[in-house]
């Protein structure tokens, strides 16, 4: 499981993070890069701290969230697949490859497993197509995957 996972938000931490940005202009989206790099995600309550303790109104905050795709509101796997949906993959299998992989682990893209093990996303292209198709699982590339190669390449990942 994420060890930054259910475990609430450690208020101390939270505190020096804001701290430290406190009084200099511009520092919003590095706080919520700190927070999200210390809670492995953005917990609600991070943002209405952000907002009270650095006067950024909260809708502000919720626009660049929800604006840059790097940040997450919700808990994610430990372990992130980025399956490629980009032309070259899409015609050498990847609409199975992905609905074999949903199957497995039980979750459609975007999801996260029930036990954190896995988020599922979904790619336009991972610039490597010459071995489409393909899935990245957190830095490692997988090529030419069938879906027959799914179920393997997953249990590389479970502890
Ligand atoms: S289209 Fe899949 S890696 Fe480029």
């Amino acid at each position: 499981m994420n060890k930054n996972v259910n475990k609430g938000v450690n208020k101390e931490l939270l505190k020096e993070l804001v701290e430290k940005y406190k009084n200099e202009s511009g520092a919003l989206i590095p706080i919520l890069q700190e927070i999200q790099e210390s809670f492995g995600y953005l917990p609600e309550e991070t943002l209405i701290f952000v907002s009270d303790e650095m006067d950024i109104p909260l809708g502000r905050i919720w626009g660049v969230v929800t604006f840059y795709s790097q940040f997450y509101l919700s808990p994610r796997g430990r372990n992130i697949i980025r399956l490629c949906r980009g032309t070259a993959c899409h015609v050498r299998g990847g609409k199975r490859l992905l609905e074999k992989v949903e199957r497995v682990l039980g979750i459609k893209r975007g999801e996260t497993t029930p036990d954190f093990e896995f988020t599922l996303e979904t790619v336009r292209c991972l610039g490597t197509c010459f071995l489409a198709p393909v899935i990245m699982i957190n830095h490692d590339y997988f090529g030419r995957v069938t879906p027959g190669k799914v179920e393997n390449i997953l249990q590389q990942y479970i502890p």
